[in-house]
């Protein structure tokens, strides 16, 4: 009896202290985005609900989602990101991200509050689900050559240890397909959009990042090297994983 009382009472406090992201009030485009704190942030991607491809098609369909990200998850224009081959958590926690607010680089992300706005995490999970199955991009850019290469190569792969800098292969893979938990992959995304996200981070104004990982990288990196790497990630082709 006491023991069951207990066992209540341990499961009751576990999910009133239960960390992870609450439901909070979506869409106030008035909110100043958050960055997410790393313990709520393992803890709702622990929490994914299964996803279901079927649904998540229909939902890729009735949603709209492929007016604007392509109807096979690769984007028809280099304006934003091909969805095709992501990582689920990533999808899924960009979802969320959009639906709490706490990504808002500028005003293109009223589109995704707007689509997001109804959605259940379900929902988010069927459609990431979806998209983690289809193949991923193509290349969407020609090899880097020469000195600038070879820089890069050595950025990606060692890091530049003066800087502190991580290689970027350690944590997206070493073909840029993506890595644990909801770090994304990289390749085939437009030049555009890579970039546009490096300087987002680098400028603070892009804050979706736990522990400030990619902020304090993109500042470490001149605009030079933002750009480089954009042409190197964008070269890729996405592999199956
Ligand atoms: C009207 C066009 C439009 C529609 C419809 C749309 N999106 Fe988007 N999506 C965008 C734009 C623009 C961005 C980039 C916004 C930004 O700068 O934050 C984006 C960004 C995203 C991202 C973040 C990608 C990344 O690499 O960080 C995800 C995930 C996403 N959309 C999923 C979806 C899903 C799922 C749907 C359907 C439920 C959908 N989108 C419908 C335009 C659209
Ligand atoms: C310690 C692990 C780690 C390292 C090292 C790292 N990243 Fe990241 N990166 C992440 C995570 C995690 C995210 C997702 C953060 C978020 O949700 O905003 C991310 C996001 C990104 C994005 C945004 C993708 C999108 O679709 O919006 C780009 C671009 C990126 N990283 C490029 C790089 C480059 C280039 C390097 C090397 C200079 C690098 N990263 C090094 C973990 C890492």
């Amino acid at each position: 009896m006491r023991r069951v009382r207990l066992l209540v009472l341990g499961m009751l406090s576990l999910s009133l202290a239960a960390p992870g992201y609450a439901s909070r009030p979506a869409t106030d485009s008035a909110a100043t985005p958050r960055s997410p704190v790393a313990a709520e942030l393992r803890a709702t991607l622990a929490a994914q609900p299964r996803g279901d491809l079927q649904r998540g098609k229909a939902l890729h369909q009735s949603l709209m989602c492929a007016a604007c990200h392509g109807e096979t998850g690769v984007a028809p224009t280099g304006n934003w990101s091909s969805l095709a081959g992501q990582r689920a958590a990533y999808t899924y926690k960009s979802l969320l991200d959009y639906q709490r607010g706490d990504r808002h680089e500028d005003d293109r992300a009223n589109l995704m509050a707007v689509v997001v706005r109804d959605m259940t995490r379900q929902d988010m999970a069927d459609v990431a689900d979806y998209y983690a199955s289809l193949p991923p991009p193509p290349a969407a850019a020609p090899k880097l050559t020469g000195e600038t290469r070879r820089h890069i190569e050595q950025l990606v792969r060692r890091g530049d240890p003066a800087r502190l800098l991580t290689p970027c292969a350690s944590c997206h893979g070493a073909s840029g397909q993506g890595g644990n938990n909801e770090t994304p992959a990289l390749a085939g995304q437009s030049v555009g959009s890579l970039a546009q996200t490096l300087h987002d981070y680098r400028s603070g104004r892009r804050v979706t990042d736990a522990n400030q990982g990619m902020r304090q990288f993109a500042q470490r990196l001149t605009p030079d090297e933002i750009e480089a790497l954009a042409k190197y990630y964008a070269s890729l082709s996405g592999k199956r994983r």
